[in-house]
């Protein structure tokens, strides 16, 4: 079964192949060039570029796997929770090619397609797992039983972990997105120089906004000719503190989580996933626990369309499809 999956909830433009769990293409047009100037993604700046790009990056996808339109068994497109005008340009294009080529439409959860992306391999997990979704715009960790069946044990109550990455990027003067500009400093920095902040709440919610603040206050208590040394001389430094925080607070949800459900396998899966401290921290995690851990490969830890289209097509065996007037739903939770 061949399926094609279409992403377009923030500012990647993504497509993707499927062809029974082998992904033939993943193509991502990311437009994070055009967002950096503004320091984050510009809501209407995105759906313009959506708009130019969906259609040369699914033909790029169809021609990336060796096949064309008429050879596709259904589609498979996002439609929340993200961007409402992003959103909006790949569900349309989904509905109407599924509606050209005669073929199944299946909207998918956004979020449900990061839980997916780790059953692309390399160790796809057994049910039921513990999967910390760690992205952008998310910070859940969520009790994966039966098909379908997703339970949130707890999620930020204020930033996501990537967008807390994000913002203190941008006070250190980095790129965006931050991730993986702090993830590169931190490789040769000292995670103990400074003792930022890690809050730890009761229940397996979680808060970064806090680690954000230290941040500044840490930065703003300086004049600017100290500032300007403490950042020259310690980038490394700050960059592997701050990232330390942060993985310790994801990882201790985690294992408080296991303790507490007794679900040894886990999985972390979204952007975030692609930090190689909390990729070393959640293995080690799991050799400690005794269960299985599930990392997405990096090309499936970035939003992409193989995740959805991998999602989709699992709907699709379960009999599940969507009618055509399927619409956006920007909130949409799991
Ligand atoms: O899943 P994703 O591509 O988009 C959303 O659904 O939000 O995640 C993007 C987020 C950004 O905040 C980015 O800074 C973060 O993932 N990210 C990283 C790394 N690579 C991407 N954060 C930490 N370390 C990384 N290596
Ligand atoms: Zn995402």
């Amino acid at each position: 079964m061949l399926v094609l999956g279409i992403e377009s909830s923030c500012d990647d433009t993504a497509a993707a192949v499927w062809d029974d769990g082998t992904v033939r293409s993943n193509v991502v047009s990311s437009q994070a060039d055009l967002h950096e100037d503004y320091g984050g993604v510009v809501p209407e700046l995105a759906s313009r570029n959506h708009q130019r790009l969906i259609v040369p990056v699914v033909q790029r996808a169809l021609a990336e796997a060796d096949t064309d339109a008429g050879a596709l068994d259904a589609i498979a497109g996002t439609y929340g929770p993200g961007l409402p005008g992003s959103l909006l340009v790949g569900l349309s294009f989904a509905k109407a090619f599924a509606q050209g080529l005669d073929v199944p439409l299946i909207g998918v959860n956004h979020l449900e397609g990061h839980v997916h992306s780790v059953d692309l391999g390399p160790i796809p997990p057994d049910r039921p797992f513990l999967c910390l979704v760690v992205s952008g715009g998310h910070t859940e960790l969520v009790h994966v039983g039966e098909p379908f069946q997703y339970e949130v044990l707890g999620r930020t109550r204020d930033d996501a972990a990537g967008e807390a990455f994000d913002k203190v990027a941008q006070l250190f003067g980095l790129g965006y997105p931050g991730g993986p500009d702090i993830d590169r400093h931190a490789e040769s920095g000292d995670p103990a120089f400074h003792d930022f902040p890690r809050s730890r709440l009761d229940d397996f919610d979680f808060s970064f906004s806090g680690l954000k603040t230290s941040v500044l206050y840490y930065l703003r208590d300086r004049s600017d000719a100290e500032r300007e040394r403490l950042l020259d001389d310690h980038l490394d430094d700050l960059c592997a503190s701050v990232q330390a925080a942060v993985v310790d607070v994801l990882v201790d949800g985690l294992r408080r989580a296991v303790a507490e459900t007794g679900v040894e396998h886990v999985a972390v899966v979204g952007g975030v996933a692609a930090n190689g401290a909390l990729r070393r921290r959640v293995e080690a995690l799991g050799r400690d626990e005794g269960g299985d851990v599930s990392v997405p490969s990096l090309a499936y830890c970035m939003d992409n369309a193989a995740m959805i289209a991998q999602a989709g097509a699992q709907r699709l065996a379960a009999g599940h499809t969507s009618p055509p007037t399927l619409d956006v739903q920007s909130s949409l939770q799991l």
